[in-house]
């Protein structure tokens, strides 16, 4: 077995489901412990270790999930050239609290999945709608992972909120007993979501970046001032991303749970989402929108 402590703490790693399960038996000592899942595919930053945080608040036993799911990538996407850095990643988990980091090797059969899950509406948009089969492959590898941990909590962050929403929305239609938990979004001081694929920009792209969250920014603030028209707010938003000349992938205003274009602000809850190719990166955000005032 390929069970081993690491340096820093008690954190123990599995790399399979039958190490996981030897693990929480030993953990648990016939005790009914409650569990909390983080996944990630690694390379954490200060927004992966927010999650941590949260779950460790919330459950007796924390676990942090660590794979680069290829099931999710589209085939000229970035799967081979995603950052791994485990030993660094195990430094920050084993700094967080965690208890386990599960970090398979493969998830899959030899001659790959049969049986997967399919997203319909909320995958076909936003950042759906340019990669095809993403949220397929991020539906079906989550509900492996809570196939595979048995957790009572899952955490995600709002960053990915189209991921959140899907992810929500597969465990009410699956009947999955798992309460997930969405954690706001970490920052850098400019305002630039952090990502993993940061790591890509040169200082100039980053310094570009942060257009992203300040075009958010803007709406929120005319939102709340009391612009309920969704198509002035995102016009507002494109002059912030012209002017750092960012031509972005999508900027858009849809209800936050079904993800359903909205026409004015007031009638369910909202969000502005942007996706924007930034140099060799793809980033994305998003912000609620609140309206104070009543709908005119
Ligand atoms: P990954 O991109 O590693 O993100 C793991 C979790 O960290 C996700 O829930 C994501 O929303 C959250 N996260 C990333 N950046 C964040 C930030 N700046 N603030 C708060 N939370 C942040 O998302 C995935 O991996 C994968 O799709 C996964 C769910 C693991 C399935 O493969």
């Amino acid at each position: 077995m390929s069970i081993h402590a690491m340096k820093s703490s008690a954190i123990s790693v599995a790399s399979s489901d039958t190490e996981l399960r030897v693990m929480l038996t030993a953990r648990c000592m016939g005790i009914r412990k409650t569990i909390a899942l983080v996944p990630t595919m690694g390379c954490l930053h200060a927004g992966h270790a927010q999650l941590i945080r949260q779950a460790r608040k919330m459950a007796d036993i924390v676990i942090v999930s660590i794979y680069v799911n290829p099931l999710q990538f589209g085939p000229n996407e970035d799967f081979e050239r995603y950052p791994r850095s485990f030993e660094a990643d195990a430094e920050l988990c084993a700094s967080e609290g965690a208890d386990i980091i599960f970090h398979p090797d493969n998830l899959y059969p030899e001659d790959g999945p049969k049986v997967t899950l399919s997203v319909r509406d909320l995958g076909d948009v936003l950042c759906g709608a340019s990669r095809p089969g993403h949220f397929d492959g991020v539906a079906s590898v989550v509900s492996i992972l809570f196939n595979a941990v048995r957790p009572d909590i899952a955490v995600f962050g709002e960053k990915d909120w189209q991921q959140l929403a899907i992810i929500r929305r597969m465990t009410r239609d699956q009947h999955m007993p798992v309460q997930i938990l969405g954690v706001e979004t970490v920052r850098e001081a400019d305002g630039l979501a952090m990502s993993s694929r940061n790591r890509y920009l040169s200082d100039a792209e980053l310094e570009k970046s942060h257009a992203l969250s300040d075009a958010l920014n803007r709406m929120q603030l005319l939102a709340a001032d009391g612009e309920h028209d969704t198509a002035v707010l995102i016009a507002a938003g494109h002059t912030v991303l012209q002017d750092a000349d960012i031509e972005p992938e999508y900027l858009e205003i849809r209800q936050a749970d079904s993800l359903n274009k909205l026409g004015t602000l007031g009638e369910a809850p909202a969000r502005a989402f942007v996706a924007a190719r930034i140099g060799p990166a793809r980033l994305i955000d998003n912000l609620p929108l609140e309206t104070t005032l009543e709908k005119p």
